[in-house]
Order: structure tokens, then C-alpha cells, then sequence
């Protein structure tokens, strides 16, 4: 049987088996993917075995995206330019690493409509997953884009040296709003259902925006809410995790898969919300 896992800590409640094990039954596939916690003060000695078992592909989230890179041999474009890695395949002996957040992303996005050189996009956060979007949508689109992080000059740093993207303060991107067409909320603020908070004012957004939360749990995070009341088009983050899955299974064996079998899974487990 070949055998997949995701990495993190905390692991428990990772939708990803769920998703994936879902298309490998459908597919008839002798696989099994599970989860598997690693102490971060463990994950040298931890990785080392994992790769020593005969794992074929493994996925890696919080907080060891970064830490990965050492132990593989090559890495693709994106992986490179975030320095973090969400995909590993073994291949020919080889350990190749991916980044697909960004592409899974931005393939969500495009379920509602193509991007165009018309978009003005703004990103909230500057965080690890903020990067990863901002380079799929800079390499892959020709939208102008902006960044806006509570902590700026991390917003100015990923901008820098980029021509057509900009770097703003939360104050001036909330001033601002009606210039864009997009925009995609990043921070973990909205992950706290309790915190009900949004990283900015929508009061002046402009009817028909595209609001995107990179949040799926609260299916509807304190910013979605604002947005719809204002007349936004919105969507949250499951698309992303669903698109960033199929990716990762499209370089470990090759097939495309179905992506909404793959959402009915992730669904089923949050409770059907
Ligand atoms: P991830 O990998 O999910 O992107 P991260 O790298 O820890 O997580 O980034 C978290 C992002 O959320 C950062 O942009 C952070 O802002 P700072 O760079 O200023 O820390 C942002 N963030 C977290 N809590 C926030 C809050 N209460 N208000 C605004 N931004 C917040």
C-alpha cells in the first residue's frame, strides 16, 4: 500500500486525510494518508524517519513549511520564490517540494471569474499564506496588487523591487477600498469566531467587490459578513484548501482528481456547513 501523510503541529483536526483518502477510494487506489503530529523541538530526528519509511508524498503545514526545505533535493518555482513547501514527492530516489497554496488559491478565485489586467487586487496580511497567494497572483495574473499588513514593513519587503504592486498601511487600503475590485483577507485574525473582527472597515466598499477569506472555519469569518452587508461577492477558504489538496494529488500520482468529491469530503466533516 503506498502511503501519503500531512505534517504539523498542531495536526488533529487536519481536514486533508478526510479529502485525500476520499479520491483514493474513488479511484480504487491501494493508498492510505494520514496525519502525523511532530514536537517541533523533534522534527529533525521526525522528518529523517518519516522520509526513511517509504512515505511516497507528504504534505507539511504549520510551522514546518520552512523547515523542510534542507532535507529536499529539488524545488519548484514557487517553493523556491516562498521558500516554503506544502508538497513533497519522492521520485527516483529523489525529494522534490512544492508549493501549490498559491496556485490552489488562485484556481478557487477563478471559480467566480478570470482575473484580468482591469483588477486591482488587495491582499490583507503578509504572513506565510499572504506570500504564497501574492506570488501565484503576480506570476500567473496581470492584476496590479496590493498589500496591506498591520505590521507594514513586511508588506513593503514583499512588494519591494515589483514594479506594478504596491505596498499600503491597513489605514490607507480601508481609505482607499473602492479602488479595488478584490480583495483577500489573509490574517488569522478571523479565526477566532469569538474575536469577530474584521482587519479593516468595509464602509467603503463598493458594491459587486470580489471579498475572499482564506478562512474556511468559521465558514463565514467577521470580514465575510461585513462584505456581504455591503453588497460583496464573497467566498471563503475552502476552495483554496480543496484546490491546494488536488494539486498536491495531481503531482503525487499523476491524476487529476475530482475536485468536488474532494469538497464533499472537507463538508462532511465540518458538519455540512
Ligand atoms: P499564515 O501562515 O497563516 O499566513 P502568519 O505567517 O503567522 O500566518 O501571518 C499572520 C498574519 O496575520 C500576519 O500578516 C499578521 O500581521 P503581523 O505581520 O502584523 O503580525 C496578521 N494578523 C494576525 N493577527 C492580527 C490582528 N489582530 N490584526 C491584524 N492583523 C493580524
Amino acid at each position: 500500500m503506498e502511503k501519503y501523510v500531512v505534517i504539523g503541529n498542531p495536526i488533529r483536526h487536519s481536514l486533508s486525510p478526510a479529502m485525500q483518502n476520499r479520491i483514493f477510494q474513488e479511484l480504487g487506489m491501494n493508498a492510505k494518508y494520514d496525519s502525523v503530529l511532530i514536537e517541533e523541538a523533534d522534527f529533525e530526528t521526525e522528518i529523517t524517519r518519516l522520509m526513511d519509511s517509504g512515505v511516497v508524498g507528504f504534505n507539511i503545514t504549520t510551522p514546518f513549511k520552512e523547515r523542510i526545505l534542507p532535507f529536499l533535493d529539488e524545488l519548484d518555482s514557487l517553493a523556491t520564490a516562498s521558500g516554503a513547501v506544502n508538497t513533497v514527492l519522492r521520485k527516483n530516489k529523489k525529494w522534490y517540494g512544492f508549493n501549490t497554496d498559491g496556485k490552489g488559491y488562485l484556481e478557487g478565485l477563478e471559480e467566480i471569474r478570470l482575473i484580468t489586467e482591469n483588477d486591482s487586487i488587495l491582499i490583507t496580511g503578509a504572513g506565510g499564506a499572504s506570500k504564497a497567494i501574492y506570488l501565484a497572483l503576480k506570476n500567473y495574473t496581470t492584476a496590479k496588487i496590493t498589500v496591506a499588513n498591520r505590521t507594514s514593513e513586511k508588506a513593503v519587503e514583499m512588494t519591494k523591487n515589483h514594479s506594478n504592486h504596491q505596498a499600503m498601511t491597513l489605514d490607507e487600503a480601508e481609505k482607499n477600498l473602492a479602488d479595488f475590485t478584490i480583495i483577500i483577507q489573509t490574517t488569522s485574525i478571523g479565526l477566532e469566531a469569538s474575536k469577530n473582527k474584521s482587519p479593516i472597515s468595509l464602509a467603503n466598499l463598493t458594491k459587486g467587490t470580489i471579498c475572499s477569506d482564506i478562512i474556511y472555519n468559521p465558514a463565514e469569518t467577521a470580514f465575510l459578513k461585513e462584505a456581504k452587508k455591503y453588497g460583496a461577492i464573497t467566498q471563503n477558504g475552502l476552495p483554496m484548501f480543496v484546490n491546494q489538496g488536488a494539486l498536491a494529488f495531481e503531482i503525487w500520482t499523476g491524476v487529476k482528481p475530482n475536485r468536488s468529491l474532494m469538497k464533499d469530503a472537507v463538508l462532511e466533516q465540518l458538519g455540512g456547513n
